[in-house]
């Protein structure tokens, strides 16, 4: 058996979750006819406190989608440095949307206000493009799977909406960030303007993504995804499982939590630097070891582990749904092993 911790990507739907795509309701999604994406859109949008919802394909698309939305050829995007959305969605704001990037080096992930304020505040100059857009991701995934604390994020909108700027929430692991810090979704993402939810992350869905903002935000935002290729038809059979890990999905989040908590104590026994670990992510730090990640990433392998290289020094550990307490013991077993 291998234990696979590359990503909570890799999580497998259940039965229960399989079979509610048996009894869904479907129609044609893109002419606004498929009652269960409408449901899953509505119970999205309520869960965090937002107007209307739009099921998308997957997080890239939406915060695609989302950003697209808010922003004009040639506005400023001001992203964190090591976001999600900078790193790892091939550069779509620029290529596509035709964005420039400010960007902003968190601590822990999180933004300084006073740097992005200095960013935000710039007299107009000619030869500056203008930031329209603040994104903010949490939890956020290079920093550690961080949780940026509501008073950072409430301050950095405040910032932004006194400057015209809107707010967009990468929120691909909100409900993570949701139970690590005792707040409910809904008030995290109070001030944004815009949310992305990842349904096929921790919550367990095969695929699919939601956004949420107002309806007039929605309305154009459909549109949008229908440019980049994204309206589906009998999505229905994406969206029941959606609704059964907003409804069923959330709590057990918690779980994965204290799973990579017992992994995170047992490395830092060797000893190995590790970024803070708040939720469901291990980052290991081997720049002052002896050994490279591709090393550890062998040997991990070797002993029938999965885990990423994500760097000459950097490896990642991500706990889910289905590792299970058994497989946290067979890695913690294992890592004495490994760091020898
Ligand atoms: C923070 C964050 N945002 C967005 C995404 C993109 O999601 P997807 O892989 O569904 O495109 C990811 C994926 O890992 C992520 O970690």
């Amino acid at each position: 058996m291998v234990v696979d911790l590359r990503s909570d990507t890799f999580t497998m739907p259940s039965r229960e979750m399989l079979a509610t795509i048996l009894t869904a309701e479907l129609g044609d999604d893109v002419w606004g006819e498929d009652p269960t994406v409408a449901h899953l859109e509505a119970l999205a949008a309520k869960k965090l406190g937002k107007e209307a919802g739009l099921l998308v394909t997957s997080g890239t698309q939406g915060n695609l989608v989302s950003n697209m939305t808010h922003l004009n050829s040639g506005d400023g995007i001001v992203l964190e440095a090591e976001s999600h959305t900078y790193l790892n969605e091939a550069g779509g704001f620029s290529s596509i949307i035709g964005a420039y990037p400010f960007l902003v080096k968190g601590k822990n992930g999180a933004m300084n206000p006073k740097d992005v304020e200095e960013i935000l505040t710039r007299p107009y100059n000619v030869h500056f493009a203008e930031p329209k857009l603040l994104c903010i991701e949490n939890t956020h995934n290079h920093a550690g799977g961080t949780v940026i604390p509501k008073e950072n994020i409430d301050t950095l909108a405040k910032i932004a909406h006194e400057n015209e700027v809107a707010v967009h929430i990468d929120g691909a692991r909100i409900f993570n960030a949701a139970i690590a810090s005792g707040t409910p979704a809904a008030k995290l993402v109070e001030n944004a303007d815009s949310v992305q939810i990842c349904l096929s992350k921790g919550l367990g869905c095969p695929v699919g993504s939601v956004i949420v903002g107002t309806e007039e935000f929605i309305h154009r935002a459909r549109k949008n995804r229908k440019i980049l290729g994204g309206g589906m038809r009998q999505a229905g059979i994406i969206a029941a499982p959606g609704i059964y890990a907003l409804n069923n999905m959330i709590d057990r989040l918690a779980e994965d939590h204290m799973h990579a908590k017992i992994i995170a104590k047992e490395l830092e026994k060797i000893p190995i630097k590790l970024k803070p670990v708040e939720t469901n992510i291990i980052y290991g730090d081997l720049s002052k070891t002896k050994w490279t990640a591709s090393e550890i990433q062998n040997r991990f392998e070797n002993k029938g582990i999965k885990v990423s290289r994500m760097g000459e020094d950097l490896f990642r550990m991500v706990t889910y749904l289905n590792i299970s307490r058994s497989d946290i013991n067979t890695v913690v077993a294992t890592i004495p092993e490994v760091f020898q």
